[in-house]
């Protein structure tokens, strides 16, 4: 029996220290069309899978436009314990003014980060009591935050089907950040892997005998979140999905990432509604918790 939409995750969230602090950036790699970029924390804590951290640039960030002015988000797509701190990993993919500085960062410059934020991945059992595993599924530079969840379900010998799906191989990477070979592919250009939607691949495994007992976890574009939000409804499969509406602050103060809650009808349009807060209350919710994932201006093309 999954649990009530009401109740949050039973994961705990990893609480991020007061106020930003500045990081030096090790390394930036190309990852096909994506950038890694990585930065020691030495003061702040592991983060959760799921986790998010606002970034900024400490130098360029603010042109003669003012652009980009506030943080970006950014999921934590893999993080280590190193000698003087936490290597943070972040996969990027430049789509504007922030993303482009960011992926343009290099070795021995300064990032600001303020994090880890936001409410992380349940465990598949907390999900589905019973569940023997996860199936993650990844979309585009959704993939980012599901490297970290199979890393770490792996230590805990939970195991993970993990479905990723590209639009073209410009518009792809990170794969190196799964570091295994049970990876199912999917791209609709046909570069890679099965040639169409990731959803297709879900569609099997949803299909299978043992699917009842599956529980999924899911980023990536609107469009794709929503298909896997469905599926897993009509199959009666609890989902996770975090998702990427643009955030200003990160931490509950500008409700800008407010979205409508489940079930929170109205006659009226706005009547009896209730919203949640995105950056606090996810970015990681139950595909229940939602009324749709096809939220304005989340996630990337
Ligand atoms: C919780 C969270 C985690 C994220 N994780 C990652 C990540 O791991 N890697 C990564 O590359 N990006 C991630 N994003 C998206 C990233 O924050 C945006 O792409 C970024 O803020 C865009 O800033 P910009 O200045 O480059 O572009 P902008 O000028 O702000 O936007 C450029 C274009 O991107 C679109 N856009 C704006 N915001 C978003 C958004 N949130 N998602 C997608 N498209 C957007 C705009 O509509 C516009 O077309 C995440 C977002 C959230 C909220
Ligand atoms: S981004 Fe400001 S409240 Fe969520």
């Amino acid at each position: 029996m999954s649990r009530p939409a009401s109740e949050a995750s039973a994961s705990p969230r990893v609480q991020a220290p007061f106020g930003r602090r500045a990081l030096e950036v090790t390394r930036n790699l190309a990852s096909d069309g994506y950038r890694i970029f990585s930065a020691l924390d030495g003061d702040g804590p592991a983060p959760e899978a799921g986790q998010f951290y606002m970034l900024a640039a400490e130098s360029g960030w603010g042109g003669a436009d003012g652009r980009p002015y506030l943080p970006r988000a950014f999921s934590v797509a893999d993080c280590e314990h190193e000698a003087g701190g936490v290597r943070l990993d972040f996969l990027a993919q430049d789509v504007g003014p922030g993303t482009a500085r960011l992926c343009a960062l290099e070795p021995g410059e300064r990032l600001w980060v303020h994090g880890p934020l936001g409410r992380p991945f349940s465990a598949p059992a907390e999900l589905n009591p019973g569940a023997p595993g996860a199936i993650l599924v990844g979309g585009g530079i959704g993939v980012a935050p599901l490297a970290l969840m199979r890393r770490r379900l792996l230590a805990k010998g939970v195991p993970a089907r993990v479905l990723l799906g590209f639009r073209d191989r410009a518009n792809s990477g990170g794969l190196e950040l799964f570091d295994c070979s049970e990876i199912r592919l999917a791209s609709e250009d046909g570069h890679r892997g099965h040639r169409g939607y990731v959803t297709d691949l879900l569609s099997v495994l949803l299909e299978g005998d043992d699917a009842a007992g599956a529980a999924v976890h899911t980023c990536g574009p609107p469009a794709m979140l929503e298909a896997v939000r469905a599926m897993c409804a009509a199959a009666g499969v609890p989902c996770e999905l975090a998702m990427e509406t643009p955030m200003a602050c990160g931490f509950g103060a500008c409700f800008g990432c407010a979205v409508p809650r489940a079930n929170s009808n109205g006659r009226h349009k706005d009547r009896g509604r209730t919203y949640m807060r995105l950056c606090v209350d996810g970015p990681v919710v139950r595909g229940d918790e939602i009324e749709t994932a096809l939220v304005a201006g989340s996630g990337h093309a």
